[in-house]
């Protein structure tokens, strides 16, 4: 299937991420068909999609006529034998839970024409077991966008196993077409590229915090005014949610081993008390008033060179996995959340001694996994590949 044959698509699922998903699909031209267990669920995420055109079209972002045509691009449905019969394409964002994938994939694989790919929106689930689930397994990859889809610019692309090259790039063109910016996962990695490096900055903010290094208002306020990032690590955890950040936390820590110890001392009782931070309205802060205050005056207390050290740790680890390449992952994280820089063009700017040293230093004094360097920033290293200092780090210079 290549991008100009695809003009037909079904998203499964309607809720945070299909509705804003379907909405881009129908803004970009394509005839859409949204499925979800019931009709009363469709009917919300169509008012959903009203709504958000609506806004668009007072802003001027798009024309009123344009956000009317789009509207008119979605049908929904219940029925999986109406809607995926003739489609080019089904993106899949229904429940996390693997079980539930297995069962909508294998009922896709069933009544989609052959020649129709399979993506899912998962943040954090293995495509290849998804794949499993089908007799086309070439045709199955990851297609991660970001919340809410209707605005944010980056789309992880993820390989599984047995995915094709050329479904890789069919998705990467689709998510250039509907105006986002795709970045290649090139092994089914967990936490893929944006989630893996968030959850190495969160354990290093949460086992800071629980040695009594730090409270959380310093490390926030540090991270956000010296360390120019838009929230803080604990601010952020409660933005998205202290339960999705604790599955995603124990998925890394089943995937990694010790290298993702989590703090348990600190997330669990909150977890425990069902406190997941916004959207219960407390969490490490209470938003019942709205986004907590970071004082500003705490700024120097945490040193933000520990959160870019594991993260470019973790970066490393990601190129070391050959699951990613410096440009992808400095473009997941500036674009997924906003970070001033990546962690590669960082790193090359800061040195790659200056951080192994850190990591060392880090490691030597807490014993922990995550800051143990990866090998392949030793080689790195003593290879003289420390930057843009050197000509060479991450990325190669002045060639
Ligand atoms: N919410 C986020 O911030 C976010 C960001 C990126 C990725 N994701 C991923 O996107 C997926 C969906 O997440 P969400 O937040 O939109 O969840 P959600 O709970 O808001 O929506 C899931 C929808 O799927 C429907 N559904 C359940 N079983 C179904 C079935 N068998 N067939 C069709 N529809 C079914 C539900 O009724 C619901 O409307 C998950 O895999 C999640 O990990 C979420």
């Amino acid at each position: 299937m290549t991008i100009d044959q695809l003009t037909k698509v079904a998203v499964i699922g309607s809720g945070a991420m299909g509705h804003g998903i379907a909405q881009i699909l129908a803004m970009n031209g394509y005839e859409v068909t949204m499925i979800d267990i019931s009709e009363e669920i469709l009917q919300k995420a169509k008012e959903k999609i009203k709504w958000s055109l609506d806004k668009f079209a007072e802003k001027k972002r798009i024309r009123r006529e344009d956000a009317d045509v789009a509207f008119s691009r979605i049908r929904t449905t219940t029925s999986y034998e109406k809607a995926v019969k003739d489609i080019d394409l089904a993106i899949e964002a229904a429940p996390e839970k693997m079980d539930i994938k297995k069962k909508v994939f294998a009922k896709l694989d069933s009544i989609a024409p052959p020649r129709a790919l399979l993506a899912s929106n998962t943040s954090t689930l293995s495509i290849t077991e998804m794949g499993k689930a089908t007799k086309r397994s070439d045709k199955v990859a990851g297609m991660h966008f970001f919340n809410p889809p209707q605005l944010m610019a980056l789309v992880e692309v993820i390989k599984g196993d047995k995915t094709s090259q050329e479904t890789i790039n069919t998705l990467a063109e689709l998510a250039k077409k509907l105006g986002k910016t795709p970045v290649v996962v090139r092994r089914d990695v967990r936490g893929f590229i944006v989630n893996r490096i968030l959850g190495a900055v969160f354990n290093e903010a949460f086992w800071t915090l629980r040695r009594g290094e730090a409270t959380k208002e310093e490390i926030d306020a540090s991270v956000k005014y010296t360390g120019g990032f838009p929230m803080g690590w604990f601010e952020l955890a409660d933005f998205v949610g202290l339960d999705i950040a604790y599955e995603v936390g124990e998925i890394l820590y089943k995937a990694y081993g010790e290298r993702f110890k989590m703090c348990r001392e600190i997330i669990n009782p909150l977890i425990k008390e069902r406190e997941f931070g916004q959207k219960t309205g407390i969490g490490f802060y209470d938003w019942t008033k709205g986004r907590p205050r970071i004082p500003f005056n705490l700024s120097d207390e945490y040193n933000v060179d520990r959160s870019w050290a594991v993260a470019v740790n973790e970066a490393a680890w990601l190129i070391h996995d050959d699951a990613a390449n410096p440009e992808d992952i400095d473009t997941g994280m500036k674009l997924g959340t906003y970070w001033p820089s990546g962690p590669c063009e960082y790193a090359d700017r800061t040195g790659l001694d200056t951080i192994f040293s850190k990591l060392k230093e880090l490691h030597a004094k807490y014993n922990m996994e995550m800051y143990n360097p990866c090998s392949l920033l030793e080689d790195y290293v003593n290879k003289n590949w420390i930057g843009k200092k050197a000509g060479r780090g991450f990325y190669q210079y002045g060639v």
